[in-house]
């Protein structure tokens, strides 16, 4: 078996099996200024605290985009994320409260998050892709009182129908401001609010401070709630597993619509005082690579989608820029294939690591560390402090090289506390007595490294995005000419997996590419653009169990050519 051996530095986690054996979380505690007061804010910790420390002149956020290229240092993201705070108290805003982000990447937009965590409120990043139906589900589901946006995104956000929203800030000029008491300037708001330092709201261990919307199979999406002691995972992994030091540039490339932008694109990195880059827009190469250039970045973490997208590039487009800042690069979201894993040994002279983990686990469980043998196609072994099993459906846990649920012993620092207003959905995941239930499917091998096989439900990943079926399908049937849909992942060698929908029509619709057009668009106007199948085939009728599910097992093995399977349960008629 090809093994890409440890480099010779030093690291943070020197020694993973003395880790292993000896750690404790109590330990970590130490880091923070609470272990004394018992009260916390993770907002603190991930700014404030260096300034207080001495490190408030250091560099916290480079940020470019077409147009902007700016800088603060921590200093000034603590008077800016005051000045926040302030005037979210000005507003009414309080302990508990749902306040929503819904804001492209900006500065503007850590502050907007950082301010509203500092006062104690529970924020709700939404990804700026999203549209009206999007928005207005996960709005309802989780009562916010509040949303803060820009001028460009505020019309997709259906007021009228949101009785608990009394709130909508709006970051830059925009002509809404006024025309209801509903529409409020953030810039004028802010202007009004002090900057001195009184604004932290201090708070338990187990308050929440995040709620990250995600999707299963089945229902809305699920409101995942994590609480301020999650700081514990997000410092500690920033340590072990990106490896960060003192003088590190950072780069994480999600958004913070999503976790991995959240977790690791600002706590993460901040919690340990590091330099962050957060570069704005959409990905292309040749930026990519800039950016990397231009900040002389060292540490990298990124997506095997974009991975993908970086090897089929010219080869022009790397030789234009020196990379040779990189020390350490990770990847996150779906299967690294080991194909990728090659391709960054070869173009970087650096292993990409694989890390393992979900909206659900907080921060990182499964990984590979710089100190550790890389075995490409494996997800690594659990963090220290973790313990990791692949299990049977009682709970049985099976011997190396057998396949089963990936399943991870419960009580991890990051670990979701609930799934808002569905305390079912929560229990699920716990089914089996002290266990957490990921839904992949994984097998270990006799070095304890974890290889991933698979989702055993119908989320789909798609180019690093977690869709579920069921909300693309509840929106194609309000198409005027779709009677039935159904929705899988089809594998694709960019994207990991595309979404692919099976279609009925109505009576008096014929098939044509441009109704598949117009059903795209459908789905791009109304849900978001990263949820648009992009094949649709139709279908005189779709496979459906007598209590009327569509059965999208059938949906797959038609789409993969393999066979059926048991059909006992599917209608005939
Ligand atoms: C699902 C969770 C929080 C990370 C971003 C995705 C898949 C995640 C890997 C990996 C294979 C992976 C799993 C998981 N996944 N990391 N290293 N190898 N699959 O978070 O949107 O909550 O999705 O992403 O299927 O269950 P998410």
């Amino acid at each position: 078996m090809e093994i890409l051996e440890a480099g010779q530095g030093t690291y943070q986690l020197q020694d993973y099996q003395k880790e292993r054996e000896t750690f404790d979380w109590k330990q970590v505690e130490k880091a923070f200024s609470w272990s004394e007061t018992g009260k916390v804010n993770i907002a603190y910790e991930t700014i404030d605290r260096h300034v207080n420390e001495g490190r408030g002149d250091k560099k916290a956020l480079l940020y470019s985009d077409k147009n902007r290229e700016e800088s603060y240092t921590f200093s000034e993201l603590k008077e800016k994320t005051d000045q926040a705070a302030h005037m979210y108290r000005n507003l009414g805003i309080s302990k508990g409260d749902r306040v929503f982000i819904f804001m492209p990447r900006s500065p503007e937009l850590y502050v907007a998050l950082l301010g509203a965590v500092k006062v104690g409120a529970v924020v709700g990043p939404l990804f700026e892709a999203f549209m009206q139906d999007a928005v207005k589900a996960r709005l309802e589901d989780s009562e916010a009182s509040m949303i803060v946006t820009t001028p460009d995104l505020v019309s997709r956000i259906p007021h009228e129908d949101l009785p608990h929203l009394k709130t909508i800030l709006i970051s830059g000029d925009s002509d809404k401001t006024g025309s209801s008491e509903k529409f409020v300037s953030m810039d004028e708001k802010l202007a009004e609010a002090d900057t001195d330092d009184s604004a932290i709201e201090w708070v338990d261990l187990e308050d929440g401070f995040i709620l990250h919307y995600t999707s299963g199979s089945t229902g809305k999406p699920k409101g995942v709630y994590h609480v301020h002691k999650a700081m514990l995972q997000h410092y500690q992994t920033g340590k072990w597993v990106l490896d960060l030091r003192e003088d590190d540039v950072y780069w994480c490339t999600a958004d913070p619509g999503w976790v991995t932008g959240t977790s690791y694109g600002i706590f993460g990195p901040w919690l340990n005082g590091v330099t962050n880059v957060v570069r704005g827009g959409r990905f292309s190469p040749d930026d990519w690579y800039g950016t990397i250039d231009k900040y002389n970045v060292t540490v990298w973490y990124s997506a095997p989608t974009a991975f993908r997208m970086l090897m089929a590039a010219p080869q022009e487009t790397l030789k234009n820029h020196d990379l040779s800042s990189l020390r350490h690069i990770l990847s996150v979201g779906e299967p690294l294939n080991p194909e990728v894993v090659r391709w960054g040994w070869d173009v970087f002279n650096l292993r990409i690591h694989d890390t393992w983990w979900m909206t659900e686990t907080g921060a990182m469980l499964i990984c590979n560390y710089p100190s550790e043998p890389i075995k490409p196609g494996s997800m690594g072994k659990p963090i220290p402090g973790v313990d990791a099993s692949i299990v049977d459906d009682h709970g049985n846990e099976l011997p190396p090289g057998e396949m089963g649920n990936l399943a991870i012993k419960t009580g991890w620092p990051a670990q979701m506390r609930k799934i808002w207003n569905n305390e079912p959905k929560f229990n699920e995941y716990f089914a089996i007595e002290g266990w957490y239930v990921s839904g992949d499917t994984a097998y270990r091998d006799e070095d304890g490294y974890f290889w991933f096989q698979g989702r055993n439900d119908d989320v789909i990943m798609t180019a690093g995005e977690r869709v579920g079926p069921f909300e693309i399908e509840s929106k194609l049937v309000e198409h005027e000419a779709v009677a039935e849909a159904g929705v899988i992942g089809k594998p694709d060698e960019i994207r990991g997996h595309i979404i692919k929908a099976f279609i009925a029509l109505r009576e008096g619709y014929e098939e044509s590419d441009e109704l598949k057009e117009q059903i795209q668009k459908f789905i791009k106007s109304e849900l978001a653009a990263h949820a648009v199948p992009r094949e649709i085939e139709f279908k005189d009728k779709l496979p459906k169990t007598r209590s009327g599910k569509i059965m999208r097992r059938v949906l797959k093995a038609w789409e993969l050519d393999e066979p059926t399977g048991d059909l006992s349960t599917m209608d005939d008629n």
